[in-house]
C-alpha cells in the first residue's frame, strides 16, 4: 500500500495541520502509526510561496511582493544574491531585479532557504549550539548539491540546494520531541550510523521525519524522497536528486566544509559509506572543493551574519 493512501487511511488524518507521524518498516514493507510528532509550522510567507510556485500561471509581482513584505529576508537575500554563490558581474539592487536577473523560482527557492534557516535559529536555546551546527553543516551540504547539480548537468540547481537546506531538518524534529535523549544519541553520530540508532531509539529516523515535514509543507515531492533518501548508499540510489545529495553529503564531510572540527568517518564506518563510487570520485576535484568553499564562506556570513 502506497505511503499516501496509509496516510489517508490514518486515524491521525484529521489531526490539526502539523501534528502527525507515521513510520517504515522497512523490512516489512509496511506503514505503521508509531507516534505523534509535532512537525514544525512553515512560516505563513512560505507557505505561500510554496503556493504561488506551484500555481499553474505564477504571477511574478505577487512573489516579489510576498519577499518584500519580510524585510529581513528580503535583505539577506539581496546578500545572498549577490555572493559568490550567483557569480553575477553586476549587483543585484532589489528583489524585482533579482528575479529579472535570476527567475522567479531561484528567488523563490533562496527566499524558503533563508525562511528554512528561522527554524533552526529559533529552537530552545540549550539546543542552540546543535541547532547551530546542523545547519551550518545543511548550508555547506546545500553549496555542495547546487554545484554538484550544475556540473552534472541536472535538473534545477535552485532546488538542490533547498534540499540541502532541509534535508536534515528531521533532526530538529526529533529534538523537539525528545528532547536531551535526542541529544545524547546525536554525540553518537561521528562513531555510528546514527539513522539506526534513531529508529532503534525512537522507532523512526530523521531522514523519514524529515520527508514528513517537506510533505506536510506542500514542496515537491522529488525533494520529500530525496531528504528520505539521504543517508541510503549511494549505489542503491538511481534519482538524481537524492544522488546529488548524498554526494554533497559525502563531499562536504571530506573536504570538511561545514563540518569543521568534525574529523571525517574512517572508510567502511558508515552504512552509506562507499568510498569506491566513481559518482563521488569524479566530482572530487580542487576546483569544485575550491569553488564551494568560496561560495559556503560568503552564503553563512549573508545567512547567519
Ligand atoms: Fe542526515
Amino acid at each position: 500500500m502506497a505511503q499516501n493512501e496509509i496516510l489517508r487511511q490514518s486515524p491521525l488524518r484529521e489531526e490539526p495541520p502539523g501534528v502527525f507521524a507515521c513510520v517504515a518498516d522497512g523490512r516489512e514493507h509496511t506503514l505503521r502509526i508509531q507516534a505523534c510528532l509535532k512537525l514544525p509550522v512553515f512560516p505563513a510567507v512560505a507557505s505561500k510561496l510554496v503556493l504561488e510556485l506551484n500555481a499553474q500561471n505564477v504571477v511574478v509581482s505577487r512573489i516579489v511582493e510576498l519577499i518584500e513584505c519580510e524585510p529581513r529576508i528580503a535583505a539577506q537575500l539581496l546578500q545572498v544574491a549577490n555572493s559568490p554563490l550567483y557569480g553575477l558581474a553586476r549587483p543585484i539592487t532589489s528583489i524585482g531585479h533579482a528575479v529579472v536577473i535570476l527567475g522567479f523560482r531561484a528567488v523563490s527557492q533562496i527566499a524558503l532557504t533563508l525562511i528554512g534557516a528561522r527554524l533552526f535559529q529559533d529552537s530552545p536555546p540549550k539546543f542552540a549550539s546543535l541547532s547551530q551546527s546542523t545547519y551550518t553543516s545543511s548550508l555547506a551540504i546545500a553549496t555542495l548539491a547546487r554545484n554538484i547539480s550544475k556540473t552534472v548537468e541536472w535538473g534545477d540547481p535552485d532546488e538542490a540546494f533547498l534540499t540541502g537546506v532541509l534535508h536534515d531538518i528531521g533532526k530538529l524534529v526529533l529534538l523537539s520531541a525528545h528532547g536531551s535523549g535526542y541529544d545524547q544519541l546525536l554525540v553518537k553520530e561521528d562513531t555510528g550510523d546514527i539513522t539506526q540508532l534513531e529508529r532503534e531509539k525512537f522507532g523512526l529516523d530523521h531522514a523519514g521525519v524529515g520527508r514528513l515535514c517537506v510533505q506536510h509543507w506542500g514542496l515537491p515531492a522529488v525533494m520529500s524522497e530525496a531528504i528520505a533518501q539521504h543517508h541510503r548508499p549511494l549505489r542503491q540510489v538511481e534519482d538524481m536528486l537524492p544522488r546529488v545529495l548524498i554526494s554533497a553529503r559525502r563531499l562536504a564531510m571530506r573536504w570538511q566544509i561545514g563540518f569543521a572540527g568534525t574529523p571525517p568517518p574512517p572508510p567502511g564506518l558508515q552504512a552509506e559509506d562507499s568510498p569506491g563510487d566513481a559518482f563521488v570520485e569524479e566530482l572530487d576535484t580542487n576546483e569544485l572543493q575550491n569553488r564551494c568553499r568560496e561560495q559556503f564562506v560568503a552564503l553563512r556570513q549573508a545567512c547567519l551574519g
